[in-house]
């Protein structure tokens, strides 16, 4: 069922690779809600990926963009003020990579050019792409950012390895950079912390299923799916929400806030 809440909005998804990527989800929910928008991803992502029938069905041209590219992200903005004649009005940054977790190497063994990679696509992108819109006055008045984080950032999931230590400096971007974009254009920024979800980046945590299954039974509502994830962002892009920065805010079920629950006690005591 669909709102209207985000009619005569325009937005930029990044992240869409297939059709279990929250922000292919995202896309769909943003347009059914009125939306107008521009798809990204890496240009070796879009030969991997399917994105093509996204941008199909969602009406959306797709403009390929590095996001450790200074050149692709400033490329991206002006090609998207361009293609919408101004700014846009909410941006979606679903975009997560770890070489130590792809290649499995411990976290006390981390190698550091591929922490480095990691954190730049995972973390730093997140600061790129609001330096190049700030440059480009490519966000329109009260716009919304919203980036996808996970409660690693806080806790300790031993196998989410250097994705952690991406996560809290994405959160911590967010913050930073909420403070500069509020204050100059009204321009918010926050992150939404995910359930794990069945994703091609969530299958590439060590363990992945046992995460799922107990976060599951650790949450009091269950894991959120990526629909209800993608619902989520879009009230986060909608003028409901216009008060809402610099915030991390959990989409998890309860799971943050719980302790342990009936269901791991009773599992324990098998
Ligand atoms: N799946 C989960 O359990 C879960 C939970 C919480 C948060 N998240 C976060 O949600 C976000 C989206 O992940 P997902 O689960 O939908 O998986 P996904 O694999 O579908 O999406 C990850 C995306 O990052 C893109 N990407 C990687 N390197 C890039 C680069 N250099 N330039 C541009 N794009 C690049 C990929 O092409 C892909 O589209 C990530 O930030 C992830 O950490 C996922």
């Amino acid at each position: 069922m669909a709102y209207n809440l985000l009619k005569g909005k325009k937005g930029i998804i990044f992240g869409a690779l297939d059709e279990n990527s929250i922000a292919w989800k995202t896309a769909q929910h943003c347009k059914a809600e009125g939306a107008d928008l521009i798809l990204t991803n890496a240009p070796i992502a879009l030969r991997m990926g399917t994105i093509n029938k996204l941008a199909e069905e969602v009406g959306a041209p797709v403009i390929p963009a590095d996001v450790t590219s200074n050149e692709d992200i400033e490329n991206l903005f002006i090609k998207s003020k361009e293609h919408f004649g101004g700014g846009v009005d909410f941006i979606l940054h679903s975009i997560g990579m770890s070489l130590n977790v792809r290649k499995n190497v411990p976290y006390t063994e981390n190698n550091y050019d591929f922490t480095h990679k990691g954190l730049d696509i995972s973390a730093i992108s997140l600061h790129r792409v609001l330096q190049y819109a700030m440059k480009h006055d490519a966000i329109n008045e009260w716009g919304s950012v919203v980036a996808l984080s996970y409660i690693a950032a806080q806790r300790i999931f031993p196998d989410y390895n250097d994705m952690a230590d991406a996560k809290a400096m994405l959160e911590s971007i967010a913050r930073n950079f909420g403070y500069q974009y509020g204050m100059k254009k009204h321009v918010r920024v926050n992150t939404v912390s995910q359930s794990p979800t069945r994703t091609t980046a969530g299958a590439g945590i060590k363990g992945f299923n046992g995460f799922v299954t107990y976060a599951e039974k650790m949450s009091p509502l269950g894991n959120a799916t990526a629909d209800e994830c993608a619902n989520y962002c879009v009230t986060l892009f909608s003028d409901l929400t216009k008060m809402v920065t610099m915030q991390n805010l959990f989409h998890d079920g309860g799971f943050s806030s719980t302790g342990v629950s009936q269901a791991v006690i009773d599992h324990m005591e098998d």
